[in-house]
């Protein structure tokens, strides 16, 4: 009973390479949540992102303040659905189309990565039905009790023991393997948010990892051939997603974020939550001994008690703050890292992205805690955003407008054929209510 497909998430039907689509994206953050409408268009192969078979041009964006949120998962579904009608609302004005479907970002839940390996015995070359086969035995593993799987992909095939292959179709041998990552996340977490979209009336046409569909948005070829880990430093979490050999192979996640940088200068400078985001947005450093003591900064009273009045410290202050939780930040990417296939990689560089990646001054102490190359990394090759949404902190919000492009290397069991049949046959309640009856 416990399967792999236990769990399983509503997963899109692959776009076509020859056919145009409106795709609508919807990303709930614990900070803000965006959606984005756009128009993908089959484009001829060009130089760069050479993985990308349609050019996407945004038509719709709009964004609001998240409420009903917190480490990106729902904790009160009310508010968290005004707060998607708003963005929604938004994106739909801009673009002149009303959706019924969004594919949905999840950052929430703890996310973690699996890998299965599977083995069966084949007689002369390997076949298109050897491939369904081992694929099928790969799926038969358990995961964890309360699990959601958001990917299950095939990252290699091996003939004999001999892995590292990508297309074993005619190859000749006895024994052919595959080797498959399932990431996955709390199941109360995927459903909360699901919950939180449909009384919006929208289908969920897919839910994705969000350190995966950033790294679809900031990555670029060859860093994902080459190995490299993907950071998004969001407000209520850190996500990860690793890869190598143009595959996403690892992911991971922990609830701090941007936010608890803000909560520690709320509490350090005694200032209120809103006054201390805005310090930190304008003043905020890791940087310490480089601003001048004399550089002072107002807090403005938190109007709690009448006698209180502003008080001015310096610069400096607010980075002996600041910096800790950022290290501490850090450092735990690294012990995950250091946990995970990148540990083989130690010249795979790391790309921080996500709003709390735009704290000033992060690139030393990262590079000196990563111990690796580190970027920063906005989303790319997408036009018509506004400049609203150019910055680190769209970059799941544009990575989901991407993911159609690589929904096709999903793989998921037969049985599940009705997940992909988008629209058609099953049609979405079925779909989603076998998936709430499986997880239940
Ligand atoms: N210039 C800046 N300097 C420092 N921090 C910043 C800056 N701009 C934005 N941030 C921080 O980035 C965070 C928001 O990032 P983002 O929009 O990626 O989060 P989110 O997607 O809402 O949250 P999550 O992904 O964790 O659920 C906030 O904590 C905000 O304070
Ligand atoms: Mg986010």
């Amino acid at each position: 009973m416990n399967a792999l497909h236990y769990g399983l998430t509503p997963k899109m039907k692959p776009i076509s390479p020859r056919k145009s689509a409106l795709v609508a994206a919807l990303d709930i953050g614990s900070s803000k949540v965006a959606c984005l409408i756009a128009r993908l268009r089959p484009h001829p192969p060009q130089q760069v992102l050479t993985r990308r078979s349609h050019a996407i041009e945004v038509v719709g964006f709009g964004h609001a303040a998240a409420r009903g949120t917190k480490a990106g998962g729902v904790i009160n579904l009310a508010q968290a659905e005004d707060a998607i009608r708003q963005a929604v609302d938004g994106a739909e004005r801009m673009a002149s189309v009303e959706i019924e479907s969004v594919v949905l970002s999840v950052s929430a839940g703890r996310l973690a990565s699996e890998l299965f390996a599977a083995e069966i015995n084949i007689a002369g070359a390997v076949s298109e039905s050897d491939i369904a086969r081992v694929l099928g035995a790969s799926h038969r593993h358990s995961l964890r009790d309360g699990r959601a799987v958001l990917h299950s992909l095939p990252i290699g095939y091996s003939i004999n023991g001999g892995n590292g292959i990508r297309d074993p179709r005619g190859m000749l041998g006895e024994r052919f393997g595959v080797d498959m990552h399932v990431a996955t996340t709390d199941v109360a977490a995927a459903r909360n948010l699901m919950l939180a979209v449909e009384r919006c009336h929208l289908d969920v046409e897919a839910m994705v990892a969000g350190p995966y569909v950033s790294a679809l948005s900031v990555l670029a070829d060859d860093e994902a051939d080459l190995g490299a880990a993907v950071v998004d430093m969001g407000a209520g979490t850190t996500t990860l997603a690793v890869f190598l050999g143009g595959r996403f192979i690892h992911s991971d996640g922990f609830a701090l974020g941007g936010l608890n940088v803000t909560l520690d200068i709320a509490r350090g400078l005694n200032a209120s939550v809103a006054d201390a985001e805005r310090i930190k947005t304008f003043y905020g450093s890791v940087l310490i001994g480089g601003s001048d003591e004399r550089d002072m900064i107002t807090v403005p009273a938190t109007g709690e008690d009448e006698r209180e009045q502003a008080q001015f410290v310096p610069r400096s202050a607010l980075a002996h703050i600041v910096r800790p939780r950022v290290e501490e930040i850090l450092e735990m990417v690294r012990d995950r890292l250091a946990a995970s296939s990148f540990a083989a990689e130690p010249r795979g560089r790391v790309i921080l992205t996500g709003g709390a990646s735009q704290m000033t001054g992060l690139s030393e102490p990262a590079a000196r805690i990563l111990g690796r190359p580190v970027r920063f990394g906005r989303p790319l090759g997408i036009s018509g955003l506004p400049d609203a949404a150019k910055g680190a902190a769209f970059a799941a919000a544009t990575g989901l407008l991407v993911y159609p492009q690589a929904a096709h290397l999903e793989y998921f069991e037969a049985r599940s054929k009705r997940y992909l049949t988008s629209g058609t046959g099953g049609g979405y309640i079925a779909r989603v209510g076998q998936w709430l009856r499986e997880s239940f």
